[in-house]
């Protein structure tokens, strides 16, 4: 199984890490513009391999797609990343245009791939992604929910004061801090309705702090975020690579599920070797759907500024 991670940024590279830790992969490809970036990235965490006990292969290039070819799985996690004070949709005039070159590139040298989509506005680069690659819609899947999930998850664990392997909960809708749509009524502690345990406005406080994940560490660190969307990306490939059938919220093309149309955004799906493999559809109460329809109208506001 090779993977091909476009981008030896923070995310790129700590997404190598965790899928050659996780070892179900024989070669990551680190590939980035910047001369000897990727390469050297690439040979700092090949010297972590005898220490971390894995065995797959990770080598960088500088731009030459070539080395991508026959990809099982690209990642692409290239573009600018989010300052303090910016919203993931004020990235759109730099990264439509990156993503649309590395997309097309990444197709060429590995036709039969599955493409995933972590750049900014996520949800509006893996719409962008459809449109210049015409992949069949199973083979495009954008990188937010399972991000935002395992931020909803810390925040409900944080609020419990529960471990958090005790915690289960979902985000769905666009990967933006008003778009968001943490599924607070379904969240449970082993198999509880976490309502038992917090008040409503307790709730509401986690889902507010859910939704601008992002935007709270962009500020504590000055640029975007990375451990959490490596691992949450490396959560994705893997679940493909060894066709886990798993079920994580991820930004899917949508042609009439949960009434939408013509959109990516963020919905429960099954992961395995073909990608997505089923959109889950599940029943949302009057309020999370009419949540879910402000969210799809701002993707689409998004979608909107794109050229294609
Ligand atoms: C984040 O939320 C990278 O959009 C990503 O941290």
């Amino acid at each position: 199984m090779k993977v091909t991670v476009v981008g030896a940024g923070a995310v790129g590279a700590s997404c190598a890490e965790y899928i050659a830790i996780k070892d179900f992969a024989s070669e990551v490809v680190l590939l980035d513009i910047k001369e000897g970036f990727a390469e050297g990235k690439a040979m700092d965490l090949m010297q972590t391999a005898s220490l971390n006990g894995f065995d797959t292969k990770i080598t960088g290039s500088t731009n030459d797609y070539s080395k991508t070819a026959g990809s099982q799985i690209c990642v692409i996690t290239s573009g600018i990343p989010r300052k303090p004070g910016m919203t993931r949709e004020e990235l759109i005039g730099i990264n439509a245009g990156i993503v649309k070159t590395v997309a097309t590139s990444l197709i060429e040298h590995s036709p039969e791939t599955i493409i995933i989509v972590v750049s900014n506005p996520m949800d509006t680069m893996t719409y962008l992604t459809h449109k210049v690659t015409g992949l069949p819609k199973n083979r495009i899947i954008g990188m937010g929910g399972a991000l935002d999930s395992a931020r909803f998850k810390y925040r409900l664990a944080e609020a419990l004061e529960a471990p958090i392997s005790d915690v289960d909960g979902m985000v769905i809708g666009g990967h933006s801090d008003t778009g968001m749509v943490p599924l607070t009524r379904l969240a449970t502690r082993n198999s509880v309705p976490v309502s038992k345990f917090i008040s409503e406005d307790r709730l509401n406080q986690v889902k507010e702090d859910t939704k601008v994940g992002g935007a709270t560490l962009t500020k504590l660190l000055g640029t975007s975020a990375w451990y959490a969307p490596g691992a949450a990306v490396s959560g994705l490939v893997q679940a493909i690579a060894c066709d886990q059938k798993k079920m994580f919220p991820c930004s899917a093309l949508l042609e009439g599920e949960y009434d939408l149309n013509d959109i990516c955004i963020g919905v429960p799906v099954l992961l395995g070797k073909n990608g997505i493999e089923k959109i889950v559809e599940i029943e949302l109460n009057e309020a999370e759907k009419a949540h879910m329809q402000e969210s799809a109208a701002g993707v689409k506001k998004t979608n909107g500024l794109l050229d294609v």
